[in-house]
């Protein structure tokens, strides 16, 4: 039986996790959903990103019975999981950032978390540090800007590399630090760019990979009930005049089309 797994986020970052889930389960049906109604999400408030949360998973569910959804985003797993987890009769997969195998994997105990503003604020980040972290030195940079920078990038193809640098600006005169977190989905789509400008940085660390296992190691201990075929879909909550250009990114991705909820 082939499960139904809803994965959303703000815009396209979510895609990067999409991608590690499906190689690894490949025959399930996939429903991929960006709120670009509130993009970006980095600076809104906790309440705001409960109830969008709660709003996308009710829609969708209206149309198909979902077996699991994934929240393919640190700024709002950091806040919504326990909300979503009480509405819906659901498994729901959070994506955090990767701290524990930063820590575990820097040799200089120096590590960066590059997040958004929210997800850097956070006191569920504060806590993941203090649990697996203790004896690194945590370089944070919350940034919205790089957010709309790799939303950009995954649209038209183009970084504007002066803005990146200015990000990250502040890490390129620290020698120790030789691993980076991704804390924000979208931050996998400039790696290549980042690691031009950070050389000194050996681990560029996501967190796809371990969604995706935890993905996989759910679905094998669920029952999943049989239900009507149907094609993988994306969905948007806003319409935009780039919809047509957005609707084929989702094609390239394997979604067959783009819908509005
Ligand atoms: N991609 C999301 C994350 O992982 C949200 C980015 C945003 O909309 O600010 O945090």
């Amino acid at each position: 039986m082939k499960p139904t797994i809803l994965i959303y986020d703000s815009g396209m970052g979510g895609l990067t996790i999409y991608d590690e889930i499906r190689k690894k389960i490949p025959n399930a049906y996939y429903i991929y959903c960006f709120d670009n109604a509130y993009f970006p999400y980095s600076e809104k408030s906790e309440s705001e990103l409960v109830a969008r949360a709660e709003h996308i998973v009710q829609k969708i569910i209206k149309k198909h019975p979902l077996d699991l959804v994934v929240v393919a985003c640190n700024t709002a797993s950091t806040v919504v999981l326990p909300t979503l987890r009480k509405k819906f009769d659901i498994e729901v997969v959070g994506t955090v950032p990767a701290i524990k195998p930063a820590a575990q994997i820097s040799q200089t105990k120096t590590i960066g978390l590059l997040a958004t503003k929210g997800t850097v604020n956070r006191r569920y980040v504060q806590e993941l540090i203090d649990s697996y972290a203790k004896e690194c030195v945590v370089e944070k940079i919350g940034s919205t800007t790089l957010v709309e920078l790799a939303e950009q990038k995954m649209q038209t193809n183009t970084v504007d590399s002066e803005k990146l640098q200015e990000i990250i600006a502040t890490w390129q005169s620290n020698p120790k630090l030789d691993t980076v977190i991704l804390g924000c989905t979208h931050f996998p789509v400039v790696k290549k760019e980042l690691q031009q400008l950070l050389p000194q940085v050996k681990n560029f660390i996501d967190s796809g990979k371990a969604i995706a296992n935890r993905v996989e190691f759910l679905l094998k201990t669920k029952k999943i009930a049989e239900k009507s075929s149907f094609d993988n879909i994306a969905y948007c909550t806003k319409v935009t005049k780039n919809i047509k250009d957005q609707e084929n990114i989702m094609i390239k991705n394997g979604l067959k089309r783009l819908d509005f909820i």
